[in-house]
């Protein structure tokens, strides 16, 4: 695990974007594992400045998202439909076709008869099945949430599940409610990769920025690996770089590489 602090987070986007373009420089079919949140915006920009700048080509690249809500229709303003659109795809040249985003409808779904809905088991087979065809992720992006998520793998989570339905926790609906017009608005289940998934990508790449996340941060780099922590589980990926600004690397007690 490389642990590299940065001043500031325009400087943490900077050296992410860097690695990510590095890495679609030598491979222009680059299999790019993408987030949504705050943290992952000043990379897209900029990604979106290497294009338009530099030529950077996407257009034989292949995404895959982490995970969508479940019962936001794709063109609603906070589905991650939405956000990737709006925030990276919309200003880059990458083909429709090779864009990816776990469904979040699934019509008339029973909502707590998910886990067991065949449309929902063959929807996260077919994404699973779909990232083998691709090759699998080179590289994945990652954020964390305050309480150590990485994608909707809440704590307690398996750390060898699939990509599949997980109940939102009353933290992450909280943390996520600043995008709603009340907490009642955010969905209870999101589809997503899961931890297992990953593990897979040959490479993963997480940021994080602020003092929210400093203890989520400490306990996956310094604590045990551990379910209740599922960003811990990188401890065991043979290639994940964590990038973080000072705020967030504010409570762990090791010297860690610092650039910038
Ligand atoms: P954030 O979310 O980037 O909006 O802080 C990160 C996450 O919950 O994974």
């Amino acid at each position: 695990m490389l642990v590299i602090v940065e001043k500031e987070y325009a400087d943490m986007c900077r050296v992410a974007a860097k690695m990510v373009v590095d890495r679609l420089r030598k491979k222009p079919n680059l299999v790019l594992g993408l987030a949504t949140g705050s943290t992952p915006v000043g990379l897209y920009q900029e990604l979106i400045r290497y294009h338009r700048e530099d030529g950077l080509d996407f257009s034989k690249v292949v995404t895959f998202n982490l995970d969508e809500y479940i019962g936001l229709p794709p063109h609603h303003e906070q589905s991650y439909a939405t956000f990737m659109k709006t925030q990276l795809f919309d200003h880059i040249n990458i083909s429709p076709e090779n864009i990816h985003i776990p469904q979040g409808m699934f019509g008339e779904v029973n909502i707590t008869a998910f886990e067991t809905d065949p449309a929902v088991t063959a929807f996260c087979h077919w994404y699973e099945d779909e990232i083998k065809r691709a090759g699998g992720i080179d590289i994945q992006i990652l954020g964390i949430g305050g309480n150590g998520h990485i994608a909707f793998n809440e704590p307690g989570s398996s750390l060898g599940s699939r990509t599949r339905v997980k109940t939102l926790t009353e933290k992450t609906r909280r943390d996520n409610a600043r995008f709603f017009a009340s907490i009642d608005e955010v969905p209870r289940y999101a589809i997503t990769m899961g931890i297992g998934t990953i593990m897979e990508a040959r490479e993963v790449l997480l940021l994080a920025n602020g003092e929210g996340k400093a203890e989520a941060v400490r306990r996956s780099i310094e604590g045990p690996v551990t379910a209740m922590c599922p960003a811990s589980m990188l401890q065991m990926h043979r290639k994940s770089t964590i990038i973080l600004d000072q705020g967030a690397a504010s409570k762990l007690s090791a010297e860690f590489i610092t650039y910038g």
